[in-house]
């Protein structure tokens, strides 16, 4: 049977938590009884949402934070820990994305932008995150990158996205192998198109683009990756490591082909999304 009861009063940071997946994620586990410390640069909203979960009765802080600065992320884990008295884990969503064209069309600065917080902001979080929780002792830890589908397929236009993706996969399996005997889990969520403000403002033809691209033609709701995000934080999932996840309405799955169905009348009864 479904258990959530083994997050309460774990201790979570949540990257990027001022909006979007992050606090989808940050909501999930405030309102199952973790305590969450959301870190963002965004301060007024970060504040905002840490006030609402402790007016819901649940237990979080706010702590700004650039995650694309590892001293900063270094600093947010000891304060994680000198807050709640310990760390269980950490969820390293943070990330921004740049691109939509060739790969010589990319300045060299576009590299440090998308590599400082999109891969060297996980490497600091799992790192220094992994460190808090073997020094606090905890019993059931863990470790949630949110990667991409472009961590498992790669995107056209997107190089560096999809190279700073695919590396924070790798390096979660790595991970995964490095901590599983001392009962730490590493695990990827990969998101495929989803609506938070990385789509703010796109014009109409970009979105139908999107749409026809899913197979699920649809947008993913941020709450569809905090909902996994939970249930890799639980006991639940103790056995499940090294995983890359994808939540993406089967955009990763494959190609998409023509495809006749030899029984139309069935399709048309097919309970359409
Ligand atoms: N939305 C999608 O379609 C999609 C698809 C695949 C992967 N992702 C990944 O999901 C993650 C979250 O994306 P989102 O769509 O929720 O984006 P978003 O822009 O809605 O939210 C990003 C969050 O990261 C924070 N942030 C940005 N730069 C930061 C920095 N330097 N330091 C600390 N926080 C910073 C923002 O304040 C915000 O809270 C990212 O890693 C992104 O690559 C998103």
């Amino acid at each position: 049977m479904l258990d959530f009861s083994s997050v309460k009063d774990k201790v979570v940071i949540v990257t990027g938590a001022s909006r979007g997946i992050g606090e989808a994620i940050a909501r999930c586990c405030a309102a199952n009884g973790m305590k969450v410390v959301c870190a963002a640069r965004g301060m007024e909203k970060g504040e905002q949402l840490a006030g609402e979960i402790q007016g819901n009765g649940g237990s979080a802080v706010f702590r700004q934070t650039d995650c694309g600065d590892p001293g900063a992320v270094k600093d947010l884990i000891e304060f994680a820990v000198d807050h709640f008295g310990g760390l269980d884990g950490i969820v390293n969503n943070a990330g921004i994305g740049l691109g939509g064209f060739p790969l010589h069309e990319y300045d060299l600065e576009d590299y440090d932008k998308i590599m400082d917080l999109n891969l060297k902001g996980v490497f600091a979080g799992m790192k220094y995150a992994a460190e808090a929780m073997f020094k606090s002792g905890s019993t059931g830890g863990f470790i949630i990158n949110v990667a991409s589908v472009a961590g498992l397929l790669p995107q056209r236009g997107q190089a560096l996205y999809t190279a700073a993706k695919f590396a924070v996969v790798g390096m979660t399996r790595t991970a995964a192998l490095d901590y599983a005997p001392y009962g730490v889990t590493v695990n990827a969520i990969c998101p495929g198109y989803t609506l938070t403000s990385m789509f703010d403002g796109i014009p109409d033809e970009a979105m139908n683009f999107f749409l026809r691209d899913c197979p699920a033609e649809r947008l993913g709701k941020p709450e569809e990756c905090a909902y996994i995000a939970l249930f890799l934080a639980s006991d639940m999932a103790r056995y499940i490591s090294g995983a890359a996840i994808p939540v993406d309405g089967a955009l990763s799955a494959g190609s998409k082909n023509m495809i006749n169905w030899k029984h139309p009348e069935i399709r048309s009864a097919a309970r359409r999304v």
